[in-house]
């Protein structure tokens, strides 16, 4: 549980922080309109930081931000990380050399010396007195924005919704620091035209109302504050590196992979560091912060040298809530006490797809499931030759193939004649349910057209039986070796094939689920419907049987889903 509200701490801390640089950007942006834009939006939320209680939770964030960053440099056992995590680290240990000048210049002056600080003065400061510092300010911004997008992106990317909103994002990301730093320039350009003016520099000043020996001692305290951090980070170092001496001393235990290699590592250390520090891929989306799962490794004993070490209640909640088996730790969490043998699960590039495609791995999600069987296929197929038996299912697989990739589906599998489709993976339940429905109708209308292709030569013709149900299923990557690929398990996907099966019963081409109707938004009500019990759920479920699933291609039309009907399909 402790690293569950670290995580939260981290969080917690990080988005107030956020919030904070988030209002600093938007009123340099300002500068773009003018200096009393800026200095009108900061008086407005001069009010909001000056609160006590959001002062207090502010220089909390910013302690505890702080602290779990110095916690994670002292559990840190090696420097080998991606690039987007390394400049996560470093940028967040430069942002309080820097903030703590502005801090200083601010807030204390206000609260110690009642200084009243105004953009103008800050902008003649910045532009005309210590450009460097100025420099080092917007820096500061960028930095501290750019830190706070890759940690949010950490968060962030495990989460389903995720794939959808992530261009949204990134053009936010972009866009307000870029205009933060055109107004700062554009406000500065107007600030120098106006120190031009020894009186006006003189109002500046005078509205401050910081004497000499005032600036004086703020730089004093800027100085010793930035030493005091330098000596704190300095010496956490060296104390980590003694420590490091320390465990060596003590004992190594070594990893052993699956591909053989072995490494020694110090008591301590985590699987996932020990990939790192032994330059072995190892999937981590979330940054190693036991979020994503997609480290899970399995993990062996090796022979007399003790059992594994029990998870800690953070560990085992993911572990539970994956519901993974004995043996499989998550690689980031996992610190061996003696020799193991580890066989990570996942591969990094396929973690990544799989997070790119809208999947998450392990989690849950709400699709549309379709399974399609071809009627009486095997009686058919009893006098044909084997060649022809082949040709014909080629064909028939390619024009289900196409109607179902058509509607912007996945096809999961095709198992003998039958095929199973995924539906809403990149999208939303709407919009898979509506794609599902289309797909049903291209694949009646394609049927037709393979039949009247055999006229001649099938004795009947060809049948089929579809099921659509739309409910909560895990995706992710499952199989191994080359029988490898992203599908879905749960009991959504056990309910869509049982409604194909049903088709049978139903004398029907396609049946859909209540949920599937629900979710489409078309009026179904002129088909028939039904309630079923379904095997395996415990409550009953309505259902809607269509003779021909092409009668669906008006409503699906009119319902102008992204994947309407094709002149030639609806023919
Ligand atoms: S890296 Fe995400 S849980 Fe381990």
């Amino acid at each position: 549980m402790k690293e569950y509200w670290i995580n939260r701490a981290r969080l917690a801390s990080g988005l107030a922080l956020f919030a904070y640089v988030s209002l600093h950007l938007i009123n340099l942006a300002l500068g773009l309109v003018s200096i009393e834009a800026m200095d009108a939006m900061l008086a407005v939320v001069i009010v909001f930081w000056g609160n006590p209680v959001v002062q207090a939770v502010l220089l909390t964030s910013l302690l505890v931000h702080f602290g779990l960053a110095l916690r994670a440099l002292w559990r840190r056992r090696t420097w080998r990380m991606p690039p987007r995590e390394l400049a996560q680290i470093s940028l967040g240990f430069i942002i309080p050399f820097i903030l703590l000048s502005h801090i200083t210049k601010t807030r204390v002056a206000a609260d110690v010396h009642g200084a009243h600080i105004t953009y103008a003065f800050e902008l003649l400061q910045f532009w005309v007195r210590d450009p460097f510092n100025g420099a080092l300010q917007l820096l500061l911004l960028v930095v501290a924005w750019t830190h706070a997008c890759i940690g949010l992106n950490f968060v962030m990317r495990i989460q389903r919704w995720y794939p959808r909103a992530q261009p949204y994002l990134l053009i936010t990301a972009f866009t307000v620091p870029l205009l933060a730093v055109l107004g700062f320039f554009r406000a500065g350009a107007v600030v120098r035209e106006l120190a031009k003016d020894p009186a006006w520099i003189a109002a500046v000043d005078r509205d401050v109302g910081l004497s000499a020996d005032q600036k004086a001692h703020l730089a004093h305290l800027i100085l010793e504050l930035r030493l005091g951090l330098l000596a704190l980070l300095v010496g956490l170092l060296m104390v980590r590196y003694v420590r490091l001496l320390v465990l060596r001393r003590r004992g190594m235990v070594t990893l052993t992979f699956a591909n053989g290699k072995c490494i020694a590592i110090p008591h301590g250390t985590s699987v996932l560091e020990a990939s790192r520090d032994a330059g072995i891929a190892h999937a981590s989306i979330c940054g190693g912060r036991g979020r994503c799962s997609t480290c899970r490794t399995h993990v062996t004993c090796e022979d007399n040298s003790g059992g594994l070490p029990a998870a800690s209640n953070f560990e085992l909640g993911v572990l539970q809530q994956m519901k993974l088996p004995p043996g499989v730790r998550l690689a980031c969490q996992f610190r061996p006490l003696h020799n193991v043998k580890v066989t990570p699960i996942l591969q990094p590039s396929q973690a990544h797809r799989a997070i790119m495609q809208g999947a998450e791995l392990g989690t849950e999600r709400e699709i549309a499931v379709m399974f399609c069987d071809l009627r009486g296929f095997t009686a058919l197929s009893e006098h044909r030759l084997p060649y022809d038996v082949v040709f014909l299912l080629n064909r028939y697989f390619a024009a289900m193939g196409e109607a179902i990739t058509d509607s912007d589906g996945h096809i999961d599998k095709f198992i003998g004649d039958g095929i199973m489709a995924l539906f809403g993976m990149k999208s939303n339940p709407v919009s898979g349910s509506r794609q599902a429905l289309a797909a049903a109708a291209r694949m009646s209308a394609r049927i037709d057209g393979l039949n009247a292709a055999f006229a001649h030569e099938l004795p009947e013709k060809l049948k089929i039986g579809i099921g659509i149900h739309s409910g909560m299923a895990v995706l992710g990557e499952m199989g191994w070796g080359t029988a490898k690929g992203l599908t879905a398990i749960g009991d959504c996907v056990n309910t869509a094939s049982r409604l194909e099966s049903m088709t049978k019963e139903y004398g029907a081409e396609l049946i859909v689920s209540e949920d599937v109707e629900r979710n489409c938004g078309l009026d179904l009500s002129p088909w028939p419907s039904h309630e079923v019990t379904v095997r395996g759920r415990t409550t009953p479920l309505l259902i809607r049987a269509f003779p021909r699933a092409r009668e669906l291609s008006n409503a699906v039309s009119l319902a102008k889903a992204a994947c309407a009907l094709p002149q030639e399909d609806a023919a």
